[in-house]
């Protein structure tokens, strides 16, 4: 096997691996949308009730930080198909820090919301800022390498 080829199956893995992520993600994402529609519905006092205010905040914003992180895994693998580009050791770094904030950033809201304290959401919500860092490390080598396959 070339060099050319191992690089070509690389990013093959790659793009399969963040299309699972990405759809199945947005599938559960999306779900949980309609899982909070429905305790609407319902009007179900531990989502609807003003003293869980915080628990509602939490699950709509894992509910919407989650649907968007299972966009931008579609969205990156997009971009290493459509551009062709080799898998630099940035874009396995951008991988590997993309799989993490899908976890830590909507699973920190949801666990925050799980258990909490008043208005203060539960220690779950420590996950957030680290997800938040993870992604825009994944976001900022993505855009060094696109920027640098150009040239
Ligand atoms: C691409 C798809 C979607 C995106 C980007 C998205 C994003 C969002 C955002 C940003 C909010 C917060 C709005 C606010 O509080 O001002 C929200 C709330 C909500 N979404 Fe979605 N959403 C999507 C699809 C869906 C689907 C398919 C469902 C249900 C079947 C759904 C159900 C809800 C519900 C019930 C809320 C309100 C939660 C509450 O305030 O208690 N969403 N969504």
């Amino acid at each position: 096997m070339t060099t050319h080829d191992e690089s070509r199956a690389q990013s093959r893995f790659l793009v399969q691996r963040h299309l699972r992520i990405g759809w199945w993600s947005l599938l559960l994402f999306l779900s949980l949308g309609l899982v909070l529609e429905i305790l609407h519905g319902f009007k179900v006092p531990l989502y609807v009730d003003v003293s869980n205010h915080t628990r509602r905040l939490m699950w709509t914003l894992a509910h919407a930080h989650g649907t968007l992180l299972a966009i931008v895994h579609v969205a990156f693998a997009a971009t290493l198909s459509i551009t062709g580009v080799a898998v630099a050791r940035r874009l396995r770094i951008a991988s590997t820090c993309l799989t993490l904030a899908i976890l830590f950033l909507p699973g920190g809201f949801f666990v925050g919301g799980l258990f909490f304290w008043g208005g203060d959401p539960g220690l779950g919500i420590l996950f957030v800022p680290i997800g938040a860092a993870l992604l825009l490390a994944a976001v900022l080598s993505t855009a060094l390498e696109v920027n640098d396959a150009e040239q």
